[in-house]
């Protein structure tokens, strides 16, 4: 089977990358990637896919790419514009890639009859709220608040317009926050680890309450193959692994993990328009498909990914300043 994995050099694509070449060595990669300020060569040493750097609203290089591509491959659409906080200081980026961008990969995936995957976020779904047993389904209302998700909503809804009138053989899962290895380090717990690591303070944004339902990024990759393997097409699935932890008792736990005291964290100017709960109802998944997480054990899971920060300090500190400069200037203008 051959892959045309966008994204590839990014967080959740490289370890989608890794794991396929450990369990499914009959797959043949291609990673088609920009390159932004968000991927990383480094993520993807040892890897053995063919990497073209190339924007994927590039209509001609796509035809390239999958002039060769048969019935039984497929596109995993990993490519994004990924961070809220970007979204709100400078949306242009994410309507270029994440609409624009699917746009033209569905276009190719018409072109060349190609099964495709979109990978997305529970975002699209808005937010819940605190301490109700309600969790998102399937079935949910798009709602997305910021203009992120309002990007990834309108990518969700070309691919369900192209499944619906062209036929597009496509399938669609919408997870919950991952965390893991190779995450760059201005989402919230890799910038905690390498704050704490570098003997700084966790920042919470406002109270500190609000709730992710968190999932390791070998979880939701396995979830992706699941859906490749025998999803049924037209579909979408929800991914989550039932790890909901309010970002404070995050912070509480790396610090625990870490030596440092629970108790000296800073709290800052809250996120404009922030989203209160994320909660993730993976039932269809499960019965469906009978993908299960493994990572159940939300401190195990985040001593594992303590430790790779620790271990790879060469992989996110040359990018440490540059994020937390842009933070200091998002706390400026926000606390104005
Ligand atoms: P990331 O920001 O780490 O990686 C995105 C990758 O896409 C980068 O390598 C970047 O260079 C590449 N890219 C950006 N614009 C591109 C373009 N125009 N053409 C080609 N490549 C381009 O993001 P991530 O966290 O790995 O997220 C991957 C996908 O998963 C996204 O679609 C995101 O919406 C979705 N998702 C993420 C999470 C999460 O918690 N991180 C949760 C659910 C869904
Ligand atoms: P983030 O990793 O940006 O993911 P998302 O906004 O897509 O859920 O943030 C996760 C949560 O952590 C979110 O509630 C915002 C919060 N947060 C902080 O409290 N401090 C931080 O430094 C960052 C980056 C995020």
């Amino acid at each position: 089977m051959r892959l045309l994995v966008t994204g590839g050099a990014g967080f959740i694509g490289s370890n989608f990358v890794h794991l396929t070449e450990r369990t499914r060595p009959d797959a043949r990669i291609t990673v088609v990637d920009a390159f932004t300020y968000a991927a990383n060569e480094a993520s993807l040493e040892g890897a053995a896919a063919t990497i073209v750097r190339g924007d994927i609203a590039d209509a001609a290089l796509l035809d390239e790419l999958l002039a060769d591509f048969g019935p039984d491959d497929a596109i995993v659409h990993f490519a994004a514009e990924s961070h809220n906080d970007n979204s709100i200081a400078g949306p242009s980026p994410f309507i270029d890639t994440n609409i624009r961008g699917t746009f033209e990969l569905l276009e190719a995936a018409r072109r060349h009859d190609i099964r495709f995957h979109h990978i997305s976020t529970d975002e699209v779904y808005g937010d819940l709220p605190l301490g109700t047993p309600e969790r998102f389904i399937e079935a949910t209302p798009y709602h997305p608040s910021s203009p992120y998700s309002a990007s990834k909503a309108g990518a969700d809804m070309l691919v369900r317009a192209w499944i619906r009138t062209y036929g597009l053989r496509a399938t669609l899962s919408n997870c919950s926050n991952n965390y893991g290895p190779r995450q760059h380090v201005e989402k919230f717990i890799p910038r905690q680890i390498t704050t704490l690591d570098d003997g700084g303070r966790p920042r919470l944004y406002g109270t500190g309450d609000n709730v992710r339902d968190w999932i390791h990024v070998d979880d939701h990759n396995e979830a992706v193959w699941a859906i490749l393997e025998r999803g049924r097409l037209g579909e979408t699935y929800l991914v989550g692994a039932d790890g909901e932890a309010s970002n404070r008792e995050i912070v509480r736990l790396l610090c625990e993990i870490m030596g440092h005291d629970p108790d000296a964290v800073d709290f800052v100017t809250d996120r404009p328009g922030h989203d209160r709960r994320y909660a993730i109802d993976a039932g269809k998944l499960q019965a469906e498909l009978g993908w299960e997480p493994r990572y159940t054990d939300l401190r195990a899971g985040l001593e594992q990914t303590v430790d790779w920060y620790r271990k790879h300090r060469e992989w996110w500190e040359p990018s440490k300043g540059v994020v937390e400069e842009k933070y200091a200037k998002i706390e400026e203008v926000l606390e104005r």
